[in-house]
């Protein structure tokens, strides 16, 4: 039986072919595309490519660090930060439809030879102990109930010193959040943990957090710029809803609300395994 999580992203089938008649409707030519033109898409998290530019810039990565994305969807973090550090990215996603996908757009855009996807439970790593650098996690957690599992894997294939950067959305202190959102159509695959909730999951696996950022307000006015462009022209020609599907402009109006009460909130961690 497929597991509800990866049945509410990976419907559909054919999501590469899909991005790719919506790049040629927007007049790409596929044989010269760069990550850029991948990122309505394939960044699949609030604020997009600069959130995962900023997370990277907190991460002091180098060129022949092995970096770990855990939940990494189509791939856009992973080719984002190997694009600019040079780093090698392996991402692990529960979506087998998106790991296939995320190797497809890589080699459009001729990062195939340093990323790799491959299809994986966050709450069991199929990784040896210490064998990545680093490791980040971007917009995954809210689908996982078993948290501490999941910080506990996380320490065990990060070699100690290593950083693990986690870029959330957190049940905020404004009340319950208003379906359906991008994670979830309902509240049964949505399980979102506070701010204090995770700094003790965190330390409970044995990182120290060294940074912590709350981007709510930032988040807040990216949607509302999002949903302000989809009532005057329609979602991009690639979109979260080749995916996501015809409710997506009602799960960011949601956002919007979601964020606005603090029913929601963004926030990034640095820490250290
Ligand atoms: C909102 S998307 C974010 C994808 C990517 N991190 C990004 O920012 O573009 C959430 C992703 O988490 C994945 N996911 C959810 N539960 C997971 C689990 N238990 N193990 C691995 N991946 C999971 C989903 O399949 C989906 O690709």
């Amino acid at each position: 039986m497929t597991d509800p999580v990866a049945a509410h992203y990976g419907g559909g089938g054919g999501l590469a072919d899909r991005i790719a008649a919506g790049l040629r409707r927007a007049g790409k030519d596929l044989d010269a595309l760069t990550t850029a033109d991948l990122a309505t898409v394939d960044e699949f998290h609030i604020r997009g490519r600069k959130a995962t530019l900023e997370l990277a810039e907190r991460m002091r990565l180098s060129a022949d660090a092995r970096v770990l994305d855990i939940g990494s969807g189509l791939g856009g973090p992973a080719r984002t930060l190997s694009e600019a550090y040079g780093c090698h990215v392996s991402g692990i996603d529960l979506t087998q439809a998106f790991c296939e996908a995320a190797a497809v757009l890589s080699d459009w855009v001729g990062l195939g030879e340093r990323v790799a996807f491959r299809q994986g439970d966050a709450t069991d790593l199929p990784f040896a102990d210490d064998r990545f650098d680093a490791a980040m996690t971007i917009h995954v957690a809210m689908n996982i109930p078993a948290k501490d599992k999941m910080y506990a894997e996380a320490r065990r294939v990060v070699k100690p010193g290593g950083i693990f950067a986690v870029y959330d959305v957190l049940q905020g202190e404004a009340g319950d959040v208003l379906f359906p959102v991008p994670w979830a159509r309902e509240p049964s695959i949505s399980h979102l943990a506070t701010p204090e909730e995770m700094e003790s999951f965190l330390a409970a696996a044995g990182f120290e957090i060294l940074d912590v950022q709350d981007s709510t307000e930032e988040s807040q006015h990216w949607f509302e710029a999002m949903t302000a462009r989809m009532a005057e022209t329609g979602p991009p020609p690639v979109s979260f809803q080749a995916f996501l599907g015809g409710d997506f402009p009602e799960m960011a109006r949601n956002q919007v609300r979601n964020l606005n009460d603090r029913r929601i909130r963004t926030v990034s961690y640095i820490c250290v395994a």
